[in-house]
């Protein structure tokens, strides 16, 4: 079974003066589960579409699932299920976590529909009736993680750059795309339009690749091997190369819509690091002989790296969205994902990093702005907005400070620096609290004189949250909805320009009270459930001198008594004798061990480490366990019979 999912467009207009902006997500393998890597792709592209519609702009957001192919249908395979079921399956669930997570696409694209597999077909007889196709026998090494073949060059240590995994010696019989014909032409492409592929590091890396030969793309696998693929149209006994099939789904899902007119070739990809070479040099290379204008921008991210390796489920590290939606909420999951990453750069992912930012950007300094401010209104005005009145420098300062931002924002997105676009709103917000702190508004408000300038500086301050709330609006689009209902500016929909107006809130608005809009992240309860050995492996560590190591004091023990903690449920309680002395110590080991097959065994013990309270038990210092990536856990002990408090050297 096959459905779509399309939502319907606003009209164009024949005189329609918007800009485009067409941005795609790659469409993901179903051989695995949405992870914070595909989430952090598809809510970026969501952010910037929401963006350029807060301009004004007519735009068209697409994703979707990549569904055929050998690892498809090994996973299907391996699931005991059909390959249809299997990617019905899946793409679901992807459908599903973006639907909850609150993503706004325009169409959601499956290449499994009659609707793709037809636009393949059409555009394969256009480049074979072109003589761009041929059929020729292939000897090399193909790497099925990666569903391509790699060259010798391209391995490190024997293994796929993509996918480490190690690839296979193959000799086929295939029809190819002449791609090595079009290797002048991109080459020249790309050096005339420097930011076609951005940011410069991967325009480098794709002009290095093609420097030398790129040979012919085999497009086509036997359908005795592979049945699981779109047909060629011109041979029924070979099936699509999944790349070829793939790729294509960013202009079928505009033709399957008639709006391929409207929206091509205002194309932005937006993809991570892995799949630059089919983006880069296939990808363009296709278009091109298909007689298609090639897309505007291929716009590449670095990865989120997870104990310092890429997060990916063949690497068993991932992290679910949803779980950590539910935790710390939509908007400020979001606000984390586009503020921890330098486009093009990786980014180390961690929890206590998402509770750090929250507690330090979000409930601080906004959250501050907004309860202090609604507050002083209350107290000082009933909660009802005076009449601006006249203005000194402080006050024009908040003012030209947030004017300024809507054209720094828009300049700051299209160099695709998000976090610096947000740090720049952020650094307005933390001025807006400073000029609190110094205008003193308690002190006005004991002054009858100065009551037109108390007004005023509540003012400026409700102005600043105002325009922060526009800004931010494709960032955090319900908590910026819920900020100006505080405001009592109703649920109304915003543009940009509403950010470039001041004093704009009706005088005799009435404000609500301040209900925190980001609660605080308990940091110290949040260490604690990710205590143990789980929040050593995430750090790397730096290299350090044998007087460092000295430093620490490991005592052989014995497991006396072991029990669940009463108020953690990852957490075990352990009592621990060194010989002279019995230690106390909670564990983060509980999801590994029962509490009673610990009874009796030895351990090595962290004896000066300073005591620390978890959830209401004192831990007197830490027993050693290592883990391995998959995530198996083991006490690490002595292997001969030694004496309770044997220190380890
Ligand atoms: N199906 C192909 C893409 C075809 S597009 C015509 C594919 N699928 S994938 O499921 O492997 O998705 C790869 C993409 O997922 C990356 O390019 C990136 O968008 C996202 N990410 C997957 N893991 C990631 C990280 N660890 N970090 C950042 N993004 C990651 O390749």
């Amino acid at each position: 079974m096959t459905d779509t999912l399309t939502t319907p467009l606003p009209d164009a207009s024949p005189d329609d003066s918007r800009s485009v902006f067409y941005a795609t997500t790659p469409i993901f393998y179903v051989n695995a589960a949405p992870h914070i890597g595909h989430a952090y792709t598809t809510i970026l592209v969501d952010i910037v579409t929401r963006f350029h519609r807060l301009q004004g702009n007519d735009t068209f957001f697409l994703t979707g699932t990549d569904e055929h192919g050998e690892k498809v249908a090994k996973a299907a395979a391996a699931a005991g299920v059909t390959s249809q079921a299997y990617v019905d399956e899946v793409s679901g669930d992807f459908r599903r976590t973006w639907d909850e997570l609150g993503i706004g696409y325009d169409e959601f694209i499956r290449t499994t529909e009659p609707r793709h597999q037809k636009v393949v077909q059409d555009v394969l007889q256009r480049v074979y009736d072109a003589g761009d196709i041929f059929y020729g026998e292939y000897s090399g090494l193909y790497c099925v993680g990666a569903e391509r073949f790699v060259t010798e060059k391209e391995l490190q240590d024997g293994r796929c750059p993509e996918s480490e995994d190690p690839p296979e010696y193959r000799t086929e019989a295939n029809y190819f795309f002449r791609m090595e014909k079009y290797r002048p032409w991109l080459r020249e492409h790309i050096e005339r339009n420097p930011d076609f592929i951005r940011p410069e590091r991967y325009r480098n890396e794709v002009l290095a690749m093609l420097r030398e030969p790129i040979g012919d793309l085999s497009i086509s696998r036997p359908r005795a091997r592979v049945p699981w693929g779109i047909s060629l149209p011109w041979d029924e006994e070979h099936v699509t190369y999944v790349w070829f099939d793939a790729l294509l789904n960013y202009w079928s899902a505009l033709v399957s819509r008639g709006v391929e007119g409207r929206y091509w070739p205002a194309v932005e990809h937006f993809i991570a690091k892995d799949i630059v070479k089919p983006h880069g040099v296939f990808w363009p290379t296709m278009l091109k002989a298909a007689g298609l204008p090639v897309y505007q921008h291929l716009n590449v991210h670095g990865y989120w790296l997870m104990d310092a390796r890429k997060m990916s489920k063949s690497f068993g590290n991932v992290v679910r969205p949803l779980d950590l939606q539910a935790k710390y909420g939509r908007d400020a999951f979001r606000y984390f994902l586009l503020r921890d990453m330098g486009f093009g750069l990786d980014a180390n992912f961690s929890e206590s990093a998402i509770a750090e930012r929250i507690n330090a950007d979000l409930a601080n300094d906004l959250g501050n702005l907004l309860n202090r401010t609604l507050g002083m209104l209350g107290r000082y005005r009933d909660g009802v907005v005076a009449p601006a009145g006249p203005s000194e420098s402080a006050d024009d300062e908040v003012r030209d400070a947030f004017l300024a931002l809507p054209d720094r924002m828009v300049e700051r997105f299209d160099a695709l620096q998000f976090d610096r676009a947000i740090e720049d709103v952020m650094s307005a917000v933390r001025s807006a609290n400073k000029y609190v702190a110094e205008q003193a508004p308690w002190l006005l408000a004991k002054d009858p004189v100065r009551a037109e300038r108390l007004d005023r500086v509540l003012r400026t301050c409700l102005e600043a949250l105002r325009c922060a709330s526009v800004l931010f609006e494709c960032v955090m689009p319900d908590k910026c909805r819920e900020l100006r209902v505080q405001l009592g500016m109703g649920e109304g929909a915003v543009t940009l320009d509403d950010a470039r107006t001041w004093d704009a809130i009706p005088a005799g608005t009435r404000a609500g009270t301040g209900d925190p809009l980001f609660p605080r992240i308990d940091l110290e309860a949040l260490a604690e459930e990710i205590a143990g050995p789980q929040v050593a492996a995430l750090e790397h560590k730096p290299e350090i001198a044998i007087d460092d190591f000295a430093k620490v004091e490991l005592r052989v023990g014995t497991v006396t008594h072991a029990e669940a903690h009463p108020k953690a449920d990852k957490l075990l309680v352990l009592t621990v004798s060194l010989g002279s002395e019995t230690r106390t110590v909670v564990s983060g080991i509980r999801a590994h061990y029962q509490a009673d097959e610990l009874v009796g065994q030895r351990v090595v013990v962290v004896a000066n480490l300073a005591p620390v309270k978890l959830r209401g038990v004192e831990s007197q210092g830490m027993i050693l366990a290592a883990e391995d990536d998959e995530g198996t856990l083991a006490i690490v002990g002595p292997l001969r019979d030694l004496a309770d408090g044997s220190e380890v050297r």
